[in-house]
Order: structure tokens, then C-alpha cells, then sequence
């Protein structure tokens, strides 16, 4: 595992958004895997600064979701994928016709889960996946102890994960969804390029426990040291409790 400390959340942006621009001038088509949520926002307006300057070509790029919740329709403003569209597709200016994800309205969630893992298989896995970390050290929905060989499936949100959440649902948890779909630890582990940008100091102790710490299902994250090639970018708050 790969450890870049770097000023505050726009130089990690900046250096993942670089990442990913080299993957896709080495391979037009990539399959980016991406995440929502706060973290990630640096990487994807650092990446569409690159698209506007045209440093980059996204026109044959794909995107894959990592999470969805359960339950809401998917034009709901905050269902994951009404989020991507508009943090990361239109951005990018990349189509719904080459983004993928999890069904997460369908009647059997369980088929649909395993249906999301066939479909990332079948367009040649994931490229490189850009991961958050939650302050429990859960990456997706994976909520400590989840198997660290888990595949898609439905998760229950820990009640610190809702009100973490809640603040995307007028701050009332009462509307955030309880379940959710994830991507399994061991669906994300088979990306070829994992990488996990965490900021701030809320985030030192979980990031402790994923570099430092035992591979361990109480810390999620943890799971990337099994990785051959996962690069964990932290700033200098988010680094404040590494040896
Ligand atoms: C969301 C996801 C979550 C977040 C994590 C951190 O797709 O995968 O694991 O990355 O909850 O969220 P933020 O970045 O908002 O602190």
C-alpha cells in the first residue's frame, strides 16, 4: 500500500484527478469506479478542469457506482445515482449509456445485487476506484465487521452512518433510506487500481486503522493493505495519527 500525504483536499484532488487523466489517455475506454459523498468532490472538479482545458478526452470513458440506497427512486435527488449525474457525469461529459450501477428500486434486491456483479465482470472490471472512508472505517456501505470477502449485496446503515448521512436529507434522519446496496469488499478489491482519499481530522483514526492497524472486518478498510496496488491519499489532518 501506497501512502501520499498531501497539503489538504484540493492537492489530493489534484493528484487523484492526474491519476485518473493518465488512465485515460493510456486507455480511452477505462472503467472509473467512483464513490459519493463529500471527499471526492476535489477529485471530480480537478477532473473537470482537465475535460474543459482539454487535457483529457472522456468521450469513451465509463463509469461504475459504488453504492445505492435502497428504496429511493432513481431520479430522487439524492439517490447515488441522481448524484453522480450531477457531480460526475455531466461534469465530465460523459452519458447515462456508459455509466452503471445497482438497481437499487428492484423487487428482488438480492438478484439485482448479483446482477451488478455479473455486469461489472462482463465489461472487464473496474479500472481504478476512487473510495471514501467513513469515520468507522467503512468503504461503500461495508459497516465494520462486514466480510472482508463480501460481493453486492443489501446492507442496514449503523445508526452513526444515518446521521452521518442525514445532513444530504435536510438533516433529518427520519428520511434518510436505511438500507442500502453496496459493492462487497471483495467485488471492490477486484478493481485493478484502488484509491482511497480521506481529509480531514474526523478521519485520522480510521485511517490509522487502515495503514497501521491488522487487516481486520472491524476496520473496512483495512481490506486495501490485501490489495497489490491501492494508494491511500490523506492530508495532513487526515495523517495526524500515522506513526
Ligand atoms: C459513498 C461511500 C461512503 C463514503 C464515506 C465517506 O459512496 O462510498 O463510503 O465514501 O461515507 O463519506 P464522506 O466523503 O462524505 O465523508
Amino acid at each position: 500500500m501506497e501512502v501520499v500525504i498531501v497539503a489538504d483536499a484540493e492537492a489530493g484532488g489534484e493528484l487523484i484527478a492526474e491519476a485518473m487523466a493518465q488512465l485515460l489517455r493510456r486507455k480511452p475506454g477505462a472503467l472509473l469506479g467512483v464513490a459519493t459523498g463529500s471527499t471526492p468532490l476535489p477529485v471530480y472538479r480537478a477532473l473537470t478542469a482537465k475535460v474543459e482545458a482539454g487535457a483529457v478526452d472522456t468521450s469513451r470513458a465509463r463509469v461504475a457506482q459504488l453504492d445505492e440506497y435502497v428504496g429511493l427512486p432513481a431520479d430522487h435527488p439524492e439517490s447515488y445515482r441522481s448524484v453522480l449525474r450531477r457531480q460526475v457525469l455531466e461534469p465530465l461529459g460523459i452519458g447515462m449509456d456508459a455509466f452503471m450501477g445497482p438497481d437499487g428500486t428492484a423487487g428482488d434486491v438480492q438478484a439485482a445485487c448479483e446482477a451488478y456483479d455479473r455486469e461489472l465482470a462482463a465489461a472487464g472490471g473496474v479500472d481504478l476506484q476512487l473510495l471514501g472512508i467513513g469515520t468507522d472505517g467503512h468503504i461503500g456501505f461495508n459497516e465494520p465487521c462486514s466480510s472482508l470477502a463480501s460481493r453486492t449485496r443489501i446492507k442496514t446503515l449503523t445508526e452513526q452512518t444515518l446521521r452521518d448521512n442525514a445532513r444530504f436529507f435536510d438533516g433529518d434522519i427520519a428520511q434518510v433510506p436505511h438500507h442500502v446496496i453496496t459493492q462487497g469488499i471483495g467485488t471492490i478489491l477486484e478493481a485493478r487500481h484502488l484509491v482511497l482519499l480521506a481529509t480531514g481530522e474526523g478521519k485520522a483514526d480510521a485511517v490509522a486503522a487502515t495503514v497501521e492497524g491488522p487487516v481486520a472486518a472491524v476496520c473496512p478498510a483495512s481490506a486495501l493493505q490485501l490489495h497489490p496496488h491501492a494508494t491511500v491519499v490523506v492530508d495532513e489532518a487526515a495523517a495526524s495519527k500515522l506513526k
